[in-house]
């Protein structure tokens, strides 16, 4: 038991006809940790194909980091790091300039769509982000737009209690 004969990672198997140990997955294979049958998080449409309006998804603490790290990898180039559009990268481009995001609220499952299908200078990132990291983007993008304008008497108490005394 203690040495088995084995295929190791990229060697050699003549038994195969391109005679590699490692194997191509037949076409259609779905990897384990691929979500499906749930369309309101793959797709961001409901069962009838229509545009989900709320996060399909837990918000959570670690969602908000994730997002916020790949929204700063993947978007902020071009809108900015607080998603106003304001970054180099807009300055340069002549043909339409990256939007600010946080001008009017967005519908989640229309963020989404923009995110996985690309919009107009936006590219797809379906192949960088899964859908649950392109939900985190949504939902840090959401994040972002609400500090842009917040009221004080959103805050919870105690972060307006030290607002009020930190604000002189
Ligand atoms: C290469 C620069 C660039 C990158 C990177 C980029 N965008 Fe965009 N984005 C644009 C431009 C330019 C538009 C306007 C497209 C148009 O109107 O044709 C746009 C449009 C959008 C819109 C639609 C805005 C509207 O007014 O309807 C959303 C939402 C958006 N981007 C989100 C994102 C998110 C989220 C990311 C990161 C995952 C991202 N974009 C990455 C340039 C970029």
């Amino acid at each position: 038991m203690e040495r088995q004969p084995k295929f190791k990672a990229f060697a050699a198997n003549s038994q195969y006809e391109d005679g590699r140990a490692m194997r191509q997955p037949p076409a259609g294979t779905v990897p384990r940790e691929t979500i499906t049958m749930r369309p309101e998080i793959t797709l961001g449409t409901d069962r009838k194909g229509a545009i989900v309006s709320a996060i399909p998804i837990p918000v959570t603490r670690e969602l908000m980091d994730m997002g916020r790290a790949k929204f700063e990898i993947f978007c902020s180039a071009c809108h900015g790091l607080v998603g106003d559009g304001v970054s180099p990268v807009a300055t340069q481009m002549s043909l339409r300039p990256p939007p600010n995001l946080n001008k009017q609220p967005r519908v989640p499952g229309n963020v989404f769509q923009v995110i996985s299908l690309g919009y107009g200078l936006t590219p797809s990132y379906a192949p960088q982000l899964t859908a649950t990291e392109r939900w985190a983007v949504v939902a840090y993008a959401e994040a972002l737009r609400r500090s842009q304008s917040a009221l004080l008497a959103e805050a919870p108490p105690d972060i307006q209690k030290k607002l009020r005394e930190e604000t002189p």
